[in-house]
């Protein structure tokens, strides 16, 4: 069985795309929150997953590096990776300061590229598969978003390198864009929109989210975590063997390409 280690496992999106993953594949799942990580493994394992977890922080090499280790102890190999840990929130441009930027790089930006690298260095010339996550976000220039936005149009760039270094040895990497899907990500923006005056006062959070939905999606309807996992199943599996280097929305027509 191939083994996939899977960042930012505990959160909305990570827990979805790990299940699904599990159907095919022995799944380390790893996250910063370590109390939520032994959760959320512990109920894939409950429903009959391989699965095992380690706490990672992806914004360190030390950690990613320790990841890896555990994975490869406990399950086999890591050949499969899915790059979901994230942090994004809401600020005016002009109140951005330079340590949010540099902290929502460190995560996104830096924490894409480590694991992305151990792997690489691990498969040494040999097959494997990345789905980076990255966002719509990459590619609306949302002026709340800056920092956010333009560290995950870095994960798309990083990808198109890591596909085409890796594509000799059948080493594919792709990036999967969500759209909007409701999760503690974007609860906490709703709520900072609520409180900011930037959403009617007598909204509440799910309300903001769904009018967003509503002016930003051409289907009219959100995402879901389950539209996610599909499609980053997908790209890891064999059915995708000749897909590499790509970028794909999952966002029901909100970014065309
Ligand atoms: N929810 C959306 O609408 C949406 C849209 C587009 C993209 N995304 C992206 O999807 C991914 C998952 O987001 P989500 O919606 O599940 O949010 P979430 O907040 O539920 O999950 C994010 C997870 O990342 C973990 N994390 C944060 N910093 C970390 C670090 N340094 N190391 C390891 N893990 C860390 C958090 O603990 C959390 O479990 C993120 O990359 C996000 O940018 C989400």
């Amino acid at each position: 069985m191939s083994v996939a280690l899977v960042t930012g496992g505990a959160g909305g999106l990570g827990v979805a795309i790990a299940a699904r993953l599990a159907e095919e594949h022995a799944v380390l799942l790893t996250d910063v929150n370590a109390e939520r990580i032994a959760e959320a493994s512990g109920r894939l394992a409950a429903n009959g997953a391989k699965v095992a977890h380690a706490v990672c922080d992806v914004s360190r090499r030390d950690s990613v590096q320790a990841a890896f280790a555990a994975a490869e102890e406990q399950l086999g190999e890591v050949t499969v990776l899915a790059n979901v840990a994230g942090v994004g929130k809401f600020h005016p441009f002009t109140e951005l300061t330079e340590e949010m930027w540099d902290r929502t790089y460190a995560v996104n930006a830096r924490g894409t590229f480590l694991t992305c690298q151990e792997l690489v260095r691990r498969r040494a010339g040999r097959p494997g598969a990345i789905v980076n996550i990255a966002s719509i976000g990459a590619r609306l220039g949302m002026e709340m978003v800056a920092d956010y936005g333009s560290s995950k149009a870095a994960v798309i760039e990083l990808t198109h390198t890591i596909a085409r270094i890796g594509a000799p040895s059948g080493l594919r990497a792709n990036t999967v864009m969500p759209g909007l899907i409701w999760t503690d990500m974007w609860r906490t923006t709703a709520e900072w929109l609520l409180a900011n005056g930037l959403a009617p006062a007598d909204a509440t959070a799910e309300q903001v989210f769904a009018g967003t939905v509503d002016r930003m999606v051409p289907m009219k309807r959100p995402q879901t975590p389950a539209d996610i996992a599909e499609m980053v199943a997908f790209l890891l599996s064999e059915k995708a063997a000749n897909i590499t280097g790509q970028t794909i929305a999952v966002d029901g027509g909100t970014v065309m390409t």
